[in-house]
């Protein structure tokens, strides 16, 4: 759909002034400007790399020190970096509804914690979490912020395509207590969410008013699936990206910019 014009605005803004029940999903485009790199197009690269060839278990069973080198680089990124104006629009939406007797959701496919540093709580991470490693033995999942992740990844993860890459060995590798090696606590191409998470967000979309769309392609499922959903519940549907994403035409209105431009001038509304 065209962006949506002035009038757009405000007709969006008296909707969602109304609503009781705001969801909002969240993509890798809401923390660009926190200099957190996007997982498509051209910034999307880590050396010849794109996520999907490294976020899979086909990858982890071929090499799990080159896919730890590569969450090893994104949790530095993630550590140096802060909340931006959209992170903090968001939860204050959410602090105000919530103020309010409203019901509001946030699912976010980012697997960073800005969101949480920008104070939003009520929050449902659909493809788990970066400060979070899980045994593939025992299956413990544990809160874990070391970078390097081990000491044998001190200097390593640069994104220059030139890098000479290391190979590391098994022992090189974090472990848990009970012997077995830790994987991120993500979810990666070809495995299921928790079902907890899909339960949430089930219910995020069930009745609700108005979603926003910021910052993803909504080319992965089923994430995107949520979006495709609300609309068959008859919820309006919001999109706040650079560019068109694969669901702008389920959407009702469309603000072409950036999240951290945009979000800060819709949402600067008291609940009605
Ligand atoms: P993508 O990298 O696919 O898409 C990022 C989106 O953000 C694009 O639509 C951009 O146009 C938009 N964008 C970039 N900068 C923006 C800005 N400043 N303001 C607003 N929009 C901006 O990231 P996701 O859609 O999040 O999954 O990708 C979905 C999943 O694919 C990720 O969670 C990850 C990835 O592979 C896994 O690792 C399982």
């Amino acid at each position: 759909m065209a962006m949506t014009s002035e009038s757009g605005r405000l007709d969006f803004q008296s909707k969602l002034r109304s609503s009781r029940k705001i969801t909002v999903l969240t993509g890798a485009g809401v923390s660009a400007e926190s200099g957190i790199a996007t997982f498509r197009r051209a910034g999307g690269f880590w050396r010849r790399y794109q996520a999907q060839d490294l976020a899979s278990p086909e990858a982890w069973a071929r090499d799990p020190g080159l896919v730890w080198e590569f969450y090893n680089h994104r949790r530095t990124a993630s550590c140096n970096a802060m909340p931006n104006p959209a992170h903090r629009a968001i939860a204050t939406l959410e602090a105000r509804w919530r103020k309010a007797g409203g019901t509001f959701t946030l699912l976010t496919q980012n697997i960073d914690d800005l969101h949480e540093q920008a104070g939003s709580q009520s929050i449902v991470h659909l493809h788990g979490s970066i400060w979070h490693v899980r045994c593939v033995a025992c299956g413990e999942v544990t809160p874990n912020r070391n970078i390097p992740i081990t000491p044998a990844f001190a200097g390593s993860g640069s994104p220059d395509p030139a890098f000479r890459a290391r190979h590391f060995a098994e022992t090189d590798l974090p472990h848990c207590a009970c012997g077995g090696v830790l994987r991120p606590h993500v979810v990666w191409f070809g495995e299921a969410l928790e079902s907890k998470h899909l339960i949430a967000a089930a219910d995020a979309v069930n009745g609700c008013d108005v979603m926003l769309v910021v910052g993803t392609s909504a080319v992965v499922h089923p994430a995107a699936g949520f979006v495709t959903l609300a609309k068959r519940h008859g919820t309006n549907i919001a999109e706040v990206n650079i560019e068109a994403s694969a669901v702008n035409d389920v959407c009702d209105w469309f603000f072409e910019g950036k999240a951290g431009d945009m979000l800060p001038l819709l949402l600067d509304i008291e609940p009605a």
